[in-house]
């Protein structure tokens, strides 16, 4: 099977059927399938998703790529050095996600910090006997502080939707800097880590996965959170030590988790399955219609411009 773009996926919307049009060698077959890897020695352009990692032997199997196209932000599962090295453009989706991720992270903290899931949970099973003084009482929000690591799109994005909850934000970027942030509904400082992890009630992740940021909240880190410390993670499972976030929330010194990225996905580390006030979601951050619409039309513009024009 030949193929100029490979796609892993129809996405959805129209984009890529469209594209197809423009260039007419596009194949669908799934990832590492045999018929995916007998069209590699011909494809100019692969699309990928985020679950599935191209190593550097794919680019070795494939001499005539130029592009390969990313449906997410996140680019941690792609070989960006070595497609600089060998001038392979890597196109991904920034910036169109922005809400829909910001939006689920809230959605998170809320249904955690509100109980949504155990009340749910409560009133399906027939058990509830009504209204009572104590149950399923959790912390309230306002007026404590929110630590938000990494201060891009999403980060700021994220900020403004902690201060409509009366919350105070504070950052910290994997730059290190100092400063103030203006997150679009006011302005907030950068902290050095360990002073961010030392204030903050919510801690919520906004930041990519690089050699850097890996393993960035490990066990010393988690243990800075106060007492009851609520993280939300809807940026990369591997940002964060699970094991250890898991024995805290067991002995009672985190509040919570909310999560809906894992390291190794689509394993979930199975700790999490019994682990109490922890709430699991299915990497859902961009899953809205409009954005996974618009995100699969910026990736096949961005591979339109990374292939030329199309061959007739
Ligand atoms: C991305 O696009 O990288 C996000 O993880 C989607 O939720």
């Amino acid at each position: 099977m030949s193929a100029r773009i490979l796609s892993t996926s129809p996405l959805v919307g129209p984009a890529l059927a469209e594209l197809g049009a423009r260039f007419p060698d596009l194949r669908l077959a799934s990832f590492r399938s045999p018929e995916w890897h007998a069209a590699l020695p011909q494809a100019e352009a692969l699309v990928v998703l985020l679950s599935e990692p191209i190593a550097e032997a794919d680019l070795e199997a494939a001499p005539k790529l130029k592009a390969i196209g990313t449906y997410s932000v996140g680019v941690n599962h792609l070989p960006v050095k070595a497609c600089q090295t060998r001038g392979i453009a890597v196109v991904n989706t920034p910036g169109v996600l922005t809400d829909a991720t910001a939006d689920l992270a809230l959605a998170l903290l809320l249904a955690l910090t509100r109980r949504v899931a155990e009340g749910e949970a409560l009133v399906r099973s027939g058990a509830w006997k009504g209204w009572a003084p104590d149950q399923l009482l959790g912390p309230g929000l306002a007026g404590k502080a929110c630590g938000i690591l990494g201060s891009g799109p999403i980060g700021l994005a994220f900020a403004r939707r902690a201060w409509a909850l009366g919350m105070t934000p504070v950052f910290w970027d994997r730059e290190g800097r100092g400063g103030e942030v203006d997150f679009g509904a006011g302005r907030a400082p950068r902290l050095p880590l360990a002073d961010l992890l030392a204030r903050s009630a919510v801690l919520s992740l906004h930041c990519p996965l690089t050699d850097q940021t890996r393993g960035l909240l490990d066990r010393a880190a988690l243990e800075k959170l106060p007492k009851g410390a609520v993280i939300i993670n809807t940026a990369r499972g591997g940002l964060m030590d699970e094991n250890a976030a898991v024995d805290l929330l067991e002995s009672g010194r985190l509040g919570g988790v909310g999560l809906d990225v894992y390291e190794g996905e689509p394993r979930v580390n199975p700790r999490w399955f019994q682990a109490p006030r922890a709430v699991l979601l299915p990497h859902l951050g961009s899953a809205t219609v409009e954005t996974r619409e618009t995100m699969a039309r910026l990736l096949c513009e961005g591979l339109a411009t990374a292939l030329g024009s199309p061959s007739r």
